[in-house]
């Protein structure tokens, strides 16, 4: 089966293949349609834009879905992941789109099921769906990557988008540096650690994280206006950017704290085009593991 669990298992050739698909759809491309396929989405953890916007995706492709409910389902009798999987599979599900709080939960399931996970999460692991339309929304900008200065900022360490996006940028020859406070760095993202402000002019692209408050609690470590003038993206820092350069989020946005509310629809800002991407995005993950051709 065409898993999709990260970015790191497809060639950059297919990943240009597939931000191109994406591109395509975009600009009115009419996509395979997969009438009598059928998808379940299972998210163990809450979520509007991934789940939403597959789901959009599921749609656009003439995709059924097969509504699962975590909190009604047979995992609330301790059922594994891993059984509830199979389960589906058995029942005639063509392919799987999963969010779950452990990192690396897909493991197991893409050793043993015969249909195909799309990761829509894995704890602070990875989150190769929103890379892909990140990817697809800095290549629509750009047209490359190559040589591009991004700096992302924030949360790393609980980041699994930070995760993804530093992995794959540097594959594409960009110059990635990460800026975040010493207790929220991770070393294992191998991205040299800079200042927001002394790199702030020659970015190309500021890709800010969500501050995690359910993965830690801030209060402990500043106060939400501390962290906004220390390390959020403020009207005057973004005074400082270059004419062409873009604000990029994942989102949900911490208003005011790593983001003015102010910017969030700045003319800079790609936060919404983000989402808009995301579902042609997913057109194209889909398609993928469904086995269709543009
Ligand atoms: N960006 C993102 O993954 O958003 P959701 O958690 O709302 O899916």
């Amino acid at each position: 089966p065409k898993h999709f669990v990260s970015l790191d298992t497809l060639s950059l050739d297919e990943i240009m293949g597939l931000i191109e698909e994406s591109l395509r759809y975009k600009q009115g491309d009419m996509p395979p349609l997969f009438d009598g396929k059928t998808v379940a989405n299972l998210f163990f953890e809450n979520s509007t834009r991934t789940k939403n916007s597959f789901q959009m995706a599921e749609r656009h492709l003439k995709v059924q879905e097969i509504p699962f409910d975590v909190a009604t389902s047979s995992v609330t009798k301790g059922e594994t992941l891993y059984d509830t999987c199979k389960t589906l599979e058995a029942i005639g599900v063509d392919a799987l789109v999963i969010r779950h709080p452990e990192s690396g939960y897909y493991h197991e399931l893409v050793e043993k099921l015969n249909i195909p996970v799309l990761n829509g999460g894995d704890g602070s692991g990875e989150h190769p769906s929103q890379s892909l339309l990140d990817l697809v929304t800095i290549f629509e900008e750009f047209k490359t990557f190559e040589g591009l200065n991004i700096a992302i900022c924030g949360d790393l360490v609980h980041s699994r988008v930070a995760r993804s996006n530093a992995s794959v940028l540097k594959r594409f020859g960009a110059n990635v540096v990460g800026c975040s406070p010493a207790s929220w760095w991770d070393e294992s993202m191998g991205l040299e650690h800079r200042d927001l402000d002394d790199v702030l002019a020659d970015c190309d692209v500021i890709m800010l994280l969500r501050v995690q408050h359910e993965r830690h609690i801030m209060g402990d470590i500043f106060s939400k206006e501390d962290y906004h003038a220390r390390y959020g993206l403020t009207p005057a820092r973004v005074e400082r950017m270059k004419g062409q350069a873009i604000i990029m989020h994942p989102a949900p946005v911490n208003r005011d704290v790593e983001i003015a509310g102010s910017l969030i629809e700045h003319p800079k800002s790609r936060i919404f085009p983000q989402m808009t991407n995301g579902v042609y995005a997913r057109m194209a993950i889909l398609n993928r593991a469904l086995g269709g051709q543009l």
